[in-house]
């Protein structure tokens, strides 16, 4: 490899430490005056709830019970009991499962989803063309959708549908190319930047049940199968679609993108589509050195502000092959007007996008209501007749915000099945809200629309223009209207049991003691906590309350304080998936938590855990080491978190969800070996999955070059998973 300081040789996920929020938010107790002052014009329960908090007395009692308005699963049936045993931490390289669990693999970077494309040769040989019909790199997020016999949505469908999984980046040791990633004098092979594009994005593939069995397999050559990549046309919807800021020289009006990218975690709607979500899409784009001479000041703010600073190099080069079709991976003004360059190519990324897996030709939606950031996922609160659709996403970078979509249109169930002309109806118009988190265990979601909140052409931050403005902009509208700035916001969900709304904030090595709060109490946060909160008057209300369910820690009292009191079975670090099990029969409630981490890696792999949690308030106030002020859950125990799974070697594991039956869970595991490795001798710091899958699994059996890929768990005895 010709490595060139130019372009890294290696690029990880882009996480390079970069904090671009130098908004000057009042801090939480400047806040807490402010709002304490108005408490008198705060009405019955957010008082009470929040007073409640401030004395520790808890809410006990008010988990589930119905005076916040919530209208949570009806069905659903509390999980009672964890049906494993905690494994131990470990670091081989291999999935070490709970007793009485086993394990297949479903599928793997660069498998053939069609027929006429040869398997995984395990030497990069495979063409870049190819790559549209193969399972692309860095398994992420994921979502299964029941398929019915006549095509439809069936969400009470087991043994057959469809799964979505998102193929987040391309991920080191890069062995989709023959020896690695290449550079020569500063530029990469064209050839290795389509097979990149093509690899990236998402793909939907049928899967049904092997026979006489809860394992699922994929059904090669499935008309329903698809990928979706870097270079796949779609629509923008909503508020921003055909705003000047995207008008580009492949869409002069500024309605269409031609890719996705980094696609992270993800979200699923009631109609039966798929959400997926742009997170770290500075991993493929660059600007110009000199380009600020040629920007307006409020584009300069904007572009600072989404960390794309002019000179930027594109960490993954993909703007240096020679060729017009790379230039737009580069957002610079080269020619008089926007719609003869790629100057607004930036502000194609960061959005959540829309795909209906049950009609394979149809063209996805970036859904702009939802806001432009570092998109972790989009998490739906179970729908309600009458009641609006509800969304939860977190900006994914230190020191960024949570926010809440709540669509205009009311839920009419008639709508299942109805795709992206649905999605047009619930995500194209609604409200964008970012939360602020009191000290006193109450916060209130604070509304993003132009002309409201100072958010208009004379707002002194930013100018916003429209309310395209405002949500390709949304970070700076959080800026001005207060936001409380996170611990990295990763994955959310909603319990089915009481509409409480959990998120990982999966670490921060920049907090100091300086910009502490009672949200995120702990100075550098080396092994992240999960929040969660209630929502008053309804889950489209604007009040809640909160507290931290689980302060993620080791158990040896290294790094982070263990406040949560975990113990060596189900101590954890830096968690990042998560997903209530939308079971209803005795598994409501049932949360898994996975892990993508590396403070605590000289000990374990990354993990996946589960846990039946109980409610806001069922534990009480906490000081942290630091002095810091703070509201927990009660302390788990060893009966409710329990380890069930470890990864491989340099892995993370994420995306998880389980059949509508239980018996089938699904996950991924994410960059195993992420390292250089050494191609000469095919030598890995993992070697997984061709070192754990049967010889029966010829399309992963015996390969050395580490895979991201798909993981089906079964019990042994054909019964439901956790619980
Ligand atoms: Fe792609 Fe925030 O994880
Ligand atoms: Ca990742
Ligand atoms: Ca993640
Ligand atoms: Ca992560």
């Amino acid at each position: 490899m010709n490595a060139h300081d130019a372009i890294p040789s290696s690029v990880s996920e882009y996480d390079d430490d970069a904090i671009v929020n130098f908004s000057h938010n009042p801090h939480m107790d400047s806040v807490l005056a402010l709002r304490l002052s108005r408490r008198g014009a705060l009405k019955g329960s957010v008082a009470v709830a929040a007073a409640s908090l401030l004395g520790g007395a808890g809410l006990s009692g008010c988990g589930g019970d119905s005076d916040s308005g919530n209208n949570p699963t009806d069905a659903a049936t509390p999980a009672k009991e964890l049906n494993f045993q905690s494994i131990a931490k470990t670091q081989a390289d291999q999935i070490t499962i709970a007793e009485g669990y086993q394990i297949s693999i479903l599928h793997a970077l660069g498998d053939p989803m069609h027929w006429g494309d040869a398997s995984w040769q395990d030497d990069g040989s495979e063409t870049p063309e190819s790559y549209q019909r193969r399972i692309g790199c860095g398994h992420d997020g994921m979502y299964y959708f029941g398929l019915s016999d006549d095509g439809r949505f069936d969400a009470n469908r087991s043994d057959r549908g469809l799964l979505c999984v998102n193929h987040e980046y391309v991920v080191a040791p890069y062995g989709l190319h023959p020896t690695g990633r290449t550079v020569t004098d500063g530029k990469r092979p064209a050839s290795e930047v389509d097979k990149e594009i093509f690899a990236h994005g998402a793909s939907v593939v049928e899967i049904k049940r092997k026979r006489g069995s809860s394992d699922m397999e994929m059904v090669r050559g499935s008309p329903y199968n698809r990928r979706v990549h870097s270079a796949t046309e779609m629509a923008f919807g909503g508020p921003a679609a055909g705003h000047a800021k995207l008008v580009n020289k492949l869409s002069p009006d500024g309605t269409r993108a031609f890719g996705m990218n980094n696609n992270c975690a993800c979200g699923y709607t009631p109609w039966g589509t798929y959400l997926t979500c742009e997170e770290n899409y500075l991993n493929v784009i660059g600007r110009a050195a000199g380009d600020d001479a040629r920007r307006s000041a409020a584009e300069i703010t904007a572009l600072k502000r989404y960390g794309l600073p002019a000179g930027r190099k594109n960490p993954y080069g993909w703007d240096s092959p020679e060729g017009e079709q790379y230039q737009r991976w580069n957002s610079r003004v080269s020619a008089a007007s926007a719609e003869l360059d790629h100057r607004n190519s930036f502000n194609t990324f960061g959005w959540v996008v829309e795909i209906d897996p049950f009609r394979p030709d149809s063209m996805p939606v970036k859904r702009t209501a939802l806001g432009r950031f570092n998109h972790e996922g989009a998490w739906p609160a179970p729908a309600v007749a009458g009641q609006p659709i509800v969304l939860y996403s977190g900006d994914d970078a230190r020191g960024e915000y949570i926010f809440k979509y709540v669509s205009d249109a009311l839920w009419d169930p008639a709508d299942i099945n109805g795709g992206t002309a649905a999605g047009a109806k619930y995500l194209d118009k609604g409200r964008l809200f970012v939360a602020q988190f009191r000290a006193d265990g109450s916060g209130q979601w604070l509304e993003l629309t132009h002309g409201q909140n100072g958010l208009d052409a004379s707002c002194p931050l930013y100018p916003f223009a429209d309310q395209g403005d405002v949500v390709m902009h949304c970070r700076l509208a959080a800026d001005f209207v207060g936001a409380t700035k996170m611990d990295r916001p990763e994955w959310g969900g909603v319990n089915p049991l009481n509409g409480e709304v959990y998120m990982t904030l999966t670490n921060n090595s920049k907090r100091t003691a300086q910009t502490l709060d009672a949200a995120n109490p702990r100075v550098g946060n080396a092994n992240g906590h999960i929040i969660r909160w209630r929502e008053l008057g309804g889950q489209a209300g604007t009040q809640f309350v909160w507290d931290v369910f689980l302060f993620g820690a080791r158990a040896d009292g290294k790094q982070s304080e263990n406040l949560s009191g975990l113990s060596d079975a189900n101590d954890f670090s830096s968690p990042d998936g998560l997903y209530f099990d939308q079971r209803t029969q005795g598994a409501g409630g049932l949360l898994w938590i996975q892990t993508d981490d590396s403070a605590y890696t000289d000990v374990t792999n990354c993990m996946m855990l589960a846990a039946i949690p109980g409610h806001v308030g069922d534990g009480g106030a906490v000081r942290t080491q630091e002095g810091q002020a703070t509201h927990m859950g009660a302390q788990p125990s060893q009966a409710n978190v329990r380890r069930f799974l470890v990864g491989p070697v340099d892995c993370e594991i994420t995306g998880v969800v389980v059949t509508p039956d239980g018996k089938t869970l699904f996950f991924n595991v994410q960059h195993p070996g992420e390292d250089k490795g050494d191609f000469a001798t095919n030598t890995f710091t993992s070697h997984w999955p061709g070192n754990q899958a049967p010889a029966s699994d010829s399309a992963h059996h015996g390969h050395k070059r580490p895979r991201s890929a798909t993981v089906a768990v079964t019990r042994k005895d054909g019964g439901t998973i956790g619980v």
